[in-house]
């Protein structure tokens, strides 16, 4: 049984500690939940900003539906960063749904998204109960710049771009949980929206993004497709969403995109448990350990949406610092919403449907984590 009203599940996490500090920073206590309650006491001590003012408890459960019910009960939300989504997502959002709780996730991955949609929108909303996957800097910033366009009165068709500062994986600020779940985009299908449909992207899909942010094109991919197509499959205001992720280190992405290149040559046609060893090398060996707090000098996003109509034509762009906490203050955001049973949706929404584009966007800017501008073009 949860005390306190907000679950963070992944307590032990880069991620989910950083939703701790926000919800310490609005004194809203809450029930951290992971499979090692030991670990968990130990990372918060040495991570967590402001612990000594916290109202917590912390909760080991293991990852299965009945174990996660039983840990979730007697909450009203559900906060959860166990990822990959793709591998481990489904289990929590069918405990938080049997628990009665409301259900935000930090993922991105658009096959678990649509997985999450197909399965539970539907039982969600019959309960009365928000299911939110994806409520994190990818992507809902770049939501908040394709909303804002979508703000230009006959804008029907989005790009959006997530571009970030280098990850070299550890060594500047990729987590273990987010190098598993990149390496898990290639065993998904990417799709982008088309007059309504989702379509596969080509196999090895590379766009040379030109901005004006940059001196240099940044070399992008699909990553996944990214949650947004997923999302605004059934806007009425939108026909096609195409998006892409990008790093400025483009040598960095190149090596991802060419990692890519081998598995389809040489692990695709494995057996599931031998591609499972070939992923985890690749993880263990780029990513051994928990990186370091971010820094706003080292982080840095530039989020954008070209929105276009038949005569209308719009440039929106996020500016952010610190991917990772804005990552748990989003989700701190919209757990105060739900706590204030102030959602405009229940069911499977994204943050900016649930809770408003404009509300993100100003929590975010109030904390000077996010900056956003819109051309008219
Ligand atoms: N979309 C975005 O912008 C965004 C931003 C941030 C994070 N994320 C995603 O959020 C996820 C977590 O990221 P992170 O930075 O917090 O990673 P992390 O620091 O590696 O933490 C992962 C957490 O998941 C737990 N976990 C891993 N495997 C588990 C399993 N089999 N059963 C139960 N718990 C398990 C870990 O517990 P132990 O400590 O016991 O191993 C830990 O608490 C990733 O999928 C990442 O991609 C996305």
């Amino acid at each position: 049984m949860a005390k306190y009203p907000v679950v963070v599940y992944g307590a032990s996490g880069f991620t989910g500690m950083l939703i701790m500090d926000w919800l310490i920073d609005q004194q809203i206590p809450f029930t951290a939940v992971a499979r090692n309650a030991g670990r968990v006491k130990e990372m918060m001590a040495q991570r967590v900003v402001r612990l000594e003012s916290a109202t917590y408890e912390i909760v080991q459960a293991e990852h299965s539906v009945s174990a996660l019910t039983q840990a979730f009960k007697g909450a009203k939300v559900v906060c959860n960063t166990v990822g990959p989504f793709i591998n481990f997502g489904l289990v929590a959002v069918e405990a938080a749904l049997k628990a009665g709780c409301h259900y935000l996730d930090t993922s991105g991955e658009q096959a678990y998204v649509r997985s999450v949609r197909d399965g539970f929108g539907e039982i969600y909303r019959q309960a009365g109960l928000l299911v939110s996957p994806s409520l994190a800097y990818m992507y809902t910033f770049s939501e908040i710049a394709a909303e804002i366009a979508l703000e230009t009165p006959g804008i029907d068709v989005l790009e959006t771009a997530t571009l970030c500062r280098g990850p070299r994986f550890a060594a500047s600020g990729v987590t273990v949980g987010s190098t598993a779940s990149i390496f898990e985009l290639y065993r998904q299908e990417a799709c982008y929206l088309w007059e309504k449909q989702l379509v596969p992207h080509a196999y090895g899909t590379t766009v040379n993004i030109v901005d004006q942010n940059f001196v240099q094109p940044v070399f992008s991919l699909p990553w996944g497709g990214t949650s947004l197509p997923v999302y605004f499959q059934h806007d009425a205001r939108v026909r096609s969403c195409t998006s892409y992720v990008g790093f400025y280190d483009n040598d960095v992405m190149k090596l991802v995109h060419s990692l890519g290149a081998k598995w389809d040559a040489e692990y695709k046609k494995l057996p599931k448990e031998q591609q499972n060893v070939v992923i985890k090398s690749m993880v263990d060996s780029t990513t051994p350990s928990m990186p370091p707090r971010e820094r706003t000098t080292a982080q840095r996003t530039v989020d954008f949406a070209v929105g276009r109509g038949q005569l209308a034509a719009v440039r929106a762009t996020v500016h952010g610092v610190t991917s990772y906490i804005s990552t748990g203050a989003v989700q701190c955001a919209g757990a105060m919403k739900l706590l204030d049973n102030d959602t405009a949706k229940v069911g499977f929404a994204s943050g900016s449907k649930a809770f408003g584009h404009r509300y993100l966007l100003g929590f975010l800017e109030q904390r000077g984590l996010a900056r956003a501008s819109v051309q008219q073009l």
